[in-house]
């Protein structure tokens, strides 16, 4: 058993497709170790994304982040990380894989639905941003 990292981002939460996200995740048998509700700060939108600080995408990607509300979670099950990759689909949803979330709900690279961790000590860091030990439930 394994932990992974996701944000449902702010163009899912606007659609209202946060109901529908949580169920394909859950019928890819990944259990819910933690999970909130928030609205990133541009603070913490700048530590979340420290590693793309000198992107030309950055400031784009720190408006986006901190348009709207957002759902952070802990996941949980074998194999975590590289299975909700492979649910998630491509950053780019018009390249993702039909039956991927970003392929159903995404937009474009920026505007992509769902963030996934993309390795166990990546997802490990993530994670703290948002939650402590207390917090989980699994
Ligand atoms: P995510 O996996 O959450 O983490 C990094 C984010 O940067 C990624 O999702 C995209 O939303 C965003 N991103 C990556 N490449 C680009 C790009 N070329 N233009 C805009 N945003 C990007």
């Amino acid at each position: 058993m394994s932990r992974t990292f996701t944000i449902i981002k702010p163009d899912s939460m606007r659609k209202k497709a946060e109901g529908k996200i949580i169920d394909i995740l859950l019928s890819h048998g990944f259990r819910i170790a933690a999970m909130r509700a928030t609205r990133l700060s541009q603070e913490k939108a700048g530590e979340f994304y420290a590693i793309h600080k000198e992107k030309v995408f950055f400031d784009e990607l720190m408006e986006y982040m901190t348009s709207g509300p957002v759902i952070v979670a802990v996941l949980e099950r074998d194999d975590a990380v590289a299975e909700l990759r492979r649910v998630v689909g491509a950053t780019n949803p018009q390249k993702a894989e039909p039956g991927t979330i970003r392929a159903m709900f995404g937009k474009d690279v920026t505007e992509n639905a769902i963030h996934a961790s993309d390795s166990d000590e990546n997802a490990r860091i993530e994670a703290a941003h948002f939650f402590s030990e207390e917090d989980y439930c699994l």
